[in-house]
């Protein structure tokens, strides 16, 4: 493959330490066998999350002098809806602290509809819910159902579009179920299956069937410019179209999107809550807004956040940027699946999924195949990733049994314009070291177990 270089320098540098093994033995124990509970400090190269931890630029950096920090009618803020109206055709935006924020503003107003228009169970339909989206959704007293395409379940099979709703199950449940429908929350890219691409057909096809309903549709817009950029990529109808422009044929398609923009929106903090033309249904979200985020031009951010994030937007669609970013992704995942490691295929776009259920076919689902993985990873190179599978799954909450998972996923994922090529060499090199050992790996069991989203402060021991 030709090298894709990054369309930008290095102006300034963190250091970060490698520790010695003795050290990271010592640094996991104190953590309970749990990468979520080590110090940072104690991490070489942070791969737990693309969400706040990329780098911002020389633009962002300086528009933050600029922000305004008046508590109410900020420049920042109009400055920021204007730029939304732009990209995304959105005249109402509610700034907020970041993604979970617009759930928790937007969610009580849509059940409320759901609601008056007569749902005795209300329900939000998916392709699939982001683990907050969902405990937003179940808070409010609703449930949530993904309708997660069949291939994305097979990580060896490749397939262009393994974020896409399953159509057929989707029409069925809304033709037997419709009074009970709150929306359908089109996750672009599909976070939990792999960060994998959604295409502009299935969201054309998922959008029109609610319309026809009058269910609203939402879009969780937390990955949008890397799912626009895999739409120019992989749709040969769009690949002489500018993303900005897929952009908006996307956001054309919903009514009202949540954002965390600690990803695509390339900021270390804030969120969007935006409504197309509702302004009813934007006033009802307002007045949550107030309460919980802070002030409605606002929402919990300083004015300098929003500068911040008015830039991250709009160089979110640099081609350029996404030609890199998503390169990089595929260039650690290409290493991996050269050496054998099993992995989501294709890579998506802003992670790569080990698949530690082919890896470990022996440790049971309530022993954390991924975790196990996570752990021995750590061990070996100072590298921290993070489990996506039972462990995330959680317990059932009515019969306390565990709740099965689709997957065993350890995922390694990448902060915008952070890490170089090399740190990526380094991750996969050390992977497939610890795979060879995979056999002398042993089991988790816990130590202590959280009643809710477990885990984040969990404790294990080995079996
Ligand atoms: N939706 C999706 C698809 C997400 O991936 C996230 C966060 C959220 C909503 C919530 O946003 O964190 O700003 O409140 N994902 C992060 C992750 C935490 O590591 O995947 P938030």
């Amino acid at each position: 493959m030709k090298s894709v270089p990054e369309p930008w320098r290095i102006k300034m540098v963190e250091p970060i330490k490698m520790t010695t093994k003795i050290q990271r033995q010592n640094a996991l124990m104190e953590a309970g066998l749990n990468p979520f509970l080590l110090k940072a400090e104690d991490v070489f190269i942070d791969l737990l999350t693309d969400s706040g931890t990329g780098a911002m630029s020389d633009r962002q950096w300086a528009s933050m002098f600029l922000g305004d920090e008046s508590y109410a009618g900020s420049r920042s803020y109009y400055q920021l809806s204007q730029i939304v109206e732009e990209i995304f055709g959105y005249q109402y935006t509610i700034p907020v602290h970041q993604g979970r924020g617009a759930e928790q503003i937007l969610f009580p107003c849509l059940v409320e509809l759901a609601k008056e228009k007569g749902a005795s169970e209300p329900v939000f339909l998916s392709n699939h819910h982001f683990d907050t989206t969902k405990a937003h959704a179940e808070m409010v007293g609703a449930r949530v159902k993904d309708f997660i395409c069949s291939s994305a379940l097979q990580t060896n099979i490749p397939d262009d579009w393994k974020g896409n709703f399953d159509l057929e199950s989707l029409a069925n449940e809304i033709n037997h179920n419709r009074k009970n429908i709150v929306a359908i929350v089109i996750t672009i890219t599909c976070n939990s299956v792999g960060g994998q691409p959604v295409s502009m057909e299935n969201i054309r096809i998922a959008a029109a069937m609610a319309r026809d309903s009058g269910i609203p549709v939402v879009i969780d817009a937390a990955r949008f410019a890397e799912n626009a950029y895999f739409i120019k990529r992989r749709d040969s109808h769009y690949s002489d179209t500018a993303i900005s422009q897929i952009v908006k044929e996307i956001f054309d398609e919903a009514d009202i999107f949540t954002m965390s923009a600690k990803k695509d929106g390339m900021v270390n903090i804030g969120g969007l809550c935006c409504f197309r033309n509702n302004e009813s249904l934007f006033r009802k979200a307002q007045l949550r807004c107030v309460p919980m985020e802070g002030f409605v031009t606002y929402g919990g951010l300083a004015g300098r956040d929003m500068a911040a994030m008015t830039i991250g937007l709009q160089e979110a669609l640099n081609e350029d940027h996404l030609h890199s970013r998503i390169a990089q992704v595929e260039y650690l995942g290409n290493q991996l699946q050269q050496a054998g490691i099993p992995i989501q295929t294709p890579v998506g776009g802003h992670a790569v999924f080990v698949d530690a259920r082919k890896i470990f076919p022996d440790i049971r689902p309530e022993n954390f195949p991924a975790q196990v993985l996570c752990n021995a990873l750590y061990l070996e190179s100072g590298v921290r990733a993070t489990e996506i599978g039972s462990l995330m799954m959680g317990r059932d909450p009515v019969n306390g049994q565990q709740e099965p998972s689709l997957f065993e996923l350890m995922r390694l994922t990448i902060p915008r314009r952070t890490y170089t090529d090399n740190h990526m060499s380094y991750v996969a090199d050390s992977l497939i070291e610890v795979v060879k050992k995979a056999g002398t790996l042993r089991p988790l069991e816990f130590e202590y177990e959280p009643k809710v989203l477990r885990q984040f402060t969990a404790r294990f021991r080995e079996v």
